[in-house]
């Protein structure tokens, strides 16, 4: 295997995608990761980075272009660390996610042969979003808003248009914009602590058409959350809610310690699968509407319910999977470990005439055990827990409850390969494994998985 040094520049022929989206390759068997690259391209690299196993390097020239390269459509594209897949053509990119589901449940979850079903691509491409949280921040003496810069947690970008959310979101992006430097509201500094504004967060109800304008401060200025809302009501009806949520903690999030409604409602409403939910600002809610709703039809075609079953919905967020599967079984228990979206959970039931959800408060790898030391039994659970997966004594729990079948809802190939290797080993059998596409453009894969016990 040759090796090279940082500095050199060298021919790369890119083979591969890496899970992040950086194209793979090999110079004389040495492998370099190159951002930029895609399979099919060969490129004249410099390397910034030699390790004995691997490099990284920059794009100098395109000796030879990928036939899977496209003419990316965002201005910031190549900056910005939303979309990193923007340059590659979309089958491509299913063709990228499908084999990365692939790899890792061969790698990762010791599966052998995989009854991987063939990807489902997103019905929209661009603006398919209904969330979008940008930071507030100080770039060269003007305050801008945007997203960060790809690799760099202290950079900002403004963002004027960004394609993943519609028309209308970026128009209100702007006037929030706007109204923040002619007032010149100071932006809050995250060394010294001090100043007030640190995101934005816009929603937006696709099927009801109503937006959530959640501005987070480092102090409740509600005065001047008041005349924002003015303003935007003024020119946007479709905002119908604007809320503050305040977060003096040193943490960079946009969750609020308390939240102020400022305008309008506390909650946007949104259809989906024929019900009506509620989302409050602070709640999880799937972020592509269109797609998600494919997503769920998938979870109750695997839970096969026959309307006598108890099923457990684990990480149940607002409570969307238990309140679809509730019109079909005969009483879901939802487990969620954050107060606000159990609250719209419930709410959400109540508005859409649903009486058999219970939801729990907690953690699935406390709640669960205690369920089952109560008594409940289920015959289905439906699990669609957060990127790391599940908790060791969560899936220890679900094996002692030992449902007939299980449907797993999956945001990380590489947990849902670990999660899956271990209920197998568990005693179930993987039917199926179907990837689909969530979040065209960037390196977000999602899939859904159904087990059955031996
Ligand atoms: C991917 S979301 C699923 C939401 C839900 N299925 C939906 O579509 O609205 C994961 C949820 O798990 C919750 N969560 C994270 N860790 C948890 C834990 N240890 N126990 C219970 N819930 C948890 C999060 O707050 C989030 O609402």
């Amino acid at each position: 295997m040759a090796r090279y040094r940082a500095g050199e520049s060298v021919s790369v022929t890119v083979e591969d995608l890496a899970y992040g989206g950086e194209g793979v390759g090999r110079a004389e068997g040495y492998v370099i990761f190159v951002p930029g690259g895609i399979p099919g391209d060969r490129l004249r690299v410099r390397l910034t980075q030699a390790r004995p196993r691997f490099a990284r390097g920059q794009v100098e020239a395109v000796e030879q272009s990928s036939p899977h390269r496209v003419e990316p459509p965002c201005p910031y594209f190549g900056r910005c660390g939303g979309c990193r897949l923007q340059h590659v053509d979309y089958q491509a990119q299913l063709a990228f996610k499908e084999k990365q589901v692939r790899d890792c449940l061969v790698r990762l979850g010791g599966l052998g042969e995989v009854p991987l079903a063939p990807i489902i691509g997103a019905p929209e491409l661009y603006g398919y979003r209904n969330k979008m949280e940008f930071t507030i921040a100080e770039a060269a003496g003007q305050t801008v808003v945007g997203l960060h810069e790809a690799e760099r947690y202290d950079v900002i970008l403004d963002i004027e248009r960004c394609l993943l959310q519609s028309d209308l979101l970026n128009a209100v992006l702007g006037e929030v914009r706007t109204f923040i430097r002619e007032r010149g509201l100071p932006v809050y500094d995250p060394e010294t602590e001090e100043g007030l504004l640190r995101f934005l967060m816009l929603r937006e109800g696709k099927r009801s058409g109503e937006v959530m304008v959640n501005l987070v401060t480092a102090s409740p200025r509600l005065a001047e959350a008041r005349a924002l809302a003015e303003r935007l009501q003024a020119r946007f009806p479709q905002v119908t809610a604007v809320v503050l949520n305040v977060n003096p903690k040193k943490a960079s999030v946009a969750l609020g310690v308390e939240e102020h409604p400022v305008a309008g409602r506390e909650t946007i409403r949104e259809h989906l699968g024929g019900l009506e939910f509620s989302i409050s600002a602070n709640s999880f809610f799937q972020t592509n509407t269109l797609q998600a709703e494919r997503l769920f039809e998938l979870v109750l075609e695997y839970a096969a319910l026959t309307g006598t079953e108890t099923v457990l919905d684990l990480y149940s967020g607002t409570g969307a999977i238990s309140l679809l599967l509730a019109r079909r079984c005969r009483a879901v228990y939802g487990i969620e470990v954050m107060a606000a979206p159990i609250e719209d959970a419930v709410r959400n039931a109540r508005a859409n005439g649903i009486a058999n959800c219970t939801f729990l408060p907690g953690e699935v790898r406390h709640v669960l055990p205690e369920l089952i030391r109560k008594g409940v039994r289920a015959e289905v659970v439906v699990a669609d827990p957060p990127r790391a997966g599940f908790h060791p004594k969560a899936l220890k729990a679900t094996l002692t409850l030992a449902p007939r079948r299980i449907v797993y809802v999956s945001c990380n190939p590489s947990t849902l390969a670990r999660d899956l290797g271990g209920l197998v080993r568990g005693g179930y059998r993987l039917e199926v494994v179907q990837p689909l596409d969530m979040f065209p453009h960037t390196p977000h894969i999602e899939a859904v998985a159904r087990l059955e016990r031996r």
